[in-house]
């Protein structure tokens, strides 16, 4: 067992997204030149996050993205909506359901995959039409594949009309994150994320988000929290966690060693929410056993979302080696999809 199988995919990730433009050579059918001004990601866990990181850097270009992490599709997506399908393995049975209902509504269609059924049927046609799939490469657990897909996705929209070309946006967040790499990456003495890590260690993580471009980067730290390093958390969002999270925390405030907190602070923030930040951690910084706070790095949103993510990725990996687990297996998801095909195919 390879305590470390993830820690080098980790760095890998902005060699990921600087090659990803070689993902869409080829690619046929070409996207149907649909210039849509709303989209909707189906996808889940893994795959699903590169929606939420693209949105801010998205909402800029003025394409309004929903991510949609359920079997049906929403009542809007009909053939104006662009459906963007995204799936590592190409299997997951909740983006295929979507795929086969926005195939059959008329939606353009495209579809991330690295295999599965998702790229063979884009490929043959086999649910009534060919539609066209990004090709990912093959091999990786899907959420270390992250830089892959939110590059197809980016170029993959760039190629429908949706946004203009990702390229300067993509090669800002590039930089940012190899000067990550240079701060938190495995060798580095004085490591911040390493440090963080091992206060987390043992503890119910909760993480607060300040912004849209950190919302993607919690719900990303939360997932990379229970799958790398096999412990719990839950991400909320600033405003609306001043609206009930503050009050929830008293019953367990003797136990209050079992938690830690984490705050991924935005470059977006609204000038009431930086208030916010202070006057919330007034009130529930002492419900804690520690509280920390990650600012986001970089110019642009796509870069600033991604510095937050890669210091997520880091600091689950390390809490992973702290805890003397491997990060790489998910054993109980694989068994939950194995029982499920199992059952009733959709
Ligand atoms: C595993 C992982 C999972 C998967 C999810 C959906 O590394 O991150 O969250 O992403 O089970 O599977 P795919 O991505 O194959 O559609």
């Amino acid at each position: 067992m390879s305590l470390d199988g993830m820690l080098p995919l980790v760095t890998a990730l902005p060699d990921h997204l600087a090659g990803s433009e070689r993902l869409l050579d080829g690619l046929s059918p070409r996207p149907a030149p649909a210039a849509p001004r709303r989209v909707l990601l189906c996808g889940m866990g893994g795959s699903a996050i590169a929606g939420d990181v693209a949105r801010p850097f998205l909402a800029r270009q003025g394409v309004d993205l929903t991510v949609w992490r359920e079997y049906d599709l929403p009542s809007w997506a009909d053939a104006s909506a662009l459906v963007v399908l995204c799936s590592y393995s190409g299997d997951t049975e909740e983006t295929l359901t979507g795929a086969r209902l926005a195939v059959a509504a008329g939606c353009p269609v495209l579809g991330i995959a690295s295999g599965g059924e998702l790229l063979a049927r884009g490929r043959d046609g086999g649910w009534g039409r060919p539609f066209p799939v990004i090709a990912l490469p093959a091999g990786l657990p899907p959420r270390a594949a992250l830089g892959h897909g939110l590059g197809a996705l980016l170029g993959g929209l760039h190629a429908c009309g949706a946004i203009g070309s990702p390229a300067a946006a993509s090669a800002a967040a590039v930089a940012v994150l190899r000067e990550g790499v240079a701060r938190l990456g495995p060798d580095v003495p004085e490591n911040p994320a390493v440090r963080i890590a091992r206060s987390l260690l043992g503890r119910f993580t909760v993480v607060y988000t300040t912004s849209p471009e950190a919302h993607g980067a919690g719900a990303r730290l939360k997932a990379q929290i229970n799958e790398n390093a096999k412990s719990p958390a839950y991400a909320v969002a600033l405003p609306e966690l001043d609206h009930n999270d503050i009050v929830g925390w008293e019953v367990l405030r003797p136990r209050r060693d079992a938690f830690a907190l984490v705050i991924l602070r935005g470059g977006d923030e609204h000038p009431r929410t930086a208030l916010r930040v202070a006057a919330t951690l007034d009130l529930v910084g002492g419900e804690f056993h520690a509280v920390h706070e990650i600012g986001a790095r970089g110019d642009g949103p796509l870069a600033r979302s991604l510095s937050l993510v890669q210091f997520g990725d880091y600091l689950s990996c390390y809490m992973a080696r702290a805890a003397g687990v491997d990060p790489v297996p998910v054993a109980r998801i694989d068994a939950l999809k194995a029982r499920l095909r199992g059952g009733t195919a959709p």
